[in-house]
């Protein structure tokens, strides 16, 4: 059986379920935040250590302001309420992305990264205003400027997940085949999954499905 660390997700969907059930694509964010919270649950259950969410990406800036500004409330409600329970269950927070929000947020991330910062029992990386594509042309241009060799190792100790495993699993919900600009180089040999279903209502037992299915992949990283 596969050993599981590392599930990456892209939880797409949540507008169109807005749109559909509740006639507003924020409150499709709304539902969608009540997913994040029960999969952190089912993650921990089955000893996973490292879950990557993509919650925001380079590209969304795109995105009407008022949609923008309701999923950072939203992301600020959530840490205010709920940053204590997370360090309780000894879960440590990590934003990949750049920090490059309001104050107040920006101090809340800051926040969240230092006061869970040795925590070890989950820890949950936010894809915050992240694209791939500019972290890895931020990354060769600190190598150049080190003036190292151009290699594997030297490129990865300078891309936002030095230091984490790579994704053993992809998710992406919303009935969408790509990859929208995220982890383009760690997921190289991800397990990939697509999802028919919306991110609102995807569930625990949809999630234990994938992770069932995984395990028993035989995963040969270019042997046979
Ligand atoms: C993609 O669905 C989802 C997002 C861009 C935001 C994800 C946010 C959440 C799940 C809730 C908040 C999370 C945290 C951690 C506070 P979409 O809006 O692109 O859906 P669509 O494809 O149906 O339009």
């Amino acid at each position: 059986m596969n050993p599981l660390n590392h599930v990456a997700i892209i939880m797409d969907g949540n507008g169109r379920w807005g749109l559909k059930y509740k006639n507003s694509r924020n409150a499709g964010h709304k539902e969608g935040l009540k997913t994040v919270e029960r999969i952190i649950k089912e993650t921990i259950k089955n000893k996973i250590k490292f879950l990557t969410l993509y919650a925001f990406s380079t590209e969304n800036w795109r995105r009407p302001k008022k949609e923008i500004n309701y999923l950072f409330n939203l992301l600020e409600n959530f840490l205010t309420n709920r940053l204590e329970e997370i360090h309780k269950q000894n879960i440590r927070i990590k934003i990949l992305g750049y920090k490059k929000f309001s104050s107040k947020l920006n101090n809340l991330l800051n926040l969240a990264e230092k006061k869970t910062s040795k925590n070890n029992k989950l820890q949950i990386n936010l894809a915050l205003n992240y694209g791939s594509k500019l972290e890895l042309i931020n990354a060769f241009k600190k190598i150049k400027k080190s003036k190292s060799k151009i290699n594997e190792k030297n490129l990865e100790r300078y891309l936002q997940t030095k230091n984490l495993p790579d994704p053993d699993i992809l998710i992406r919900t919303g009935n969408t085949k790509r990859l929208s600009n995220f982890l383009l180089w760690q997921l190289a040999y991800s397990e990939i999954f697509f999802e028919k279903k919306l991110w609102p209502v995807f569930t625990e037992k949809d999630y234990k499905k994938i992770i069932n299915e995984y395990k028993h992949i035989k995963r040969n990283f270019g042997k046979v």
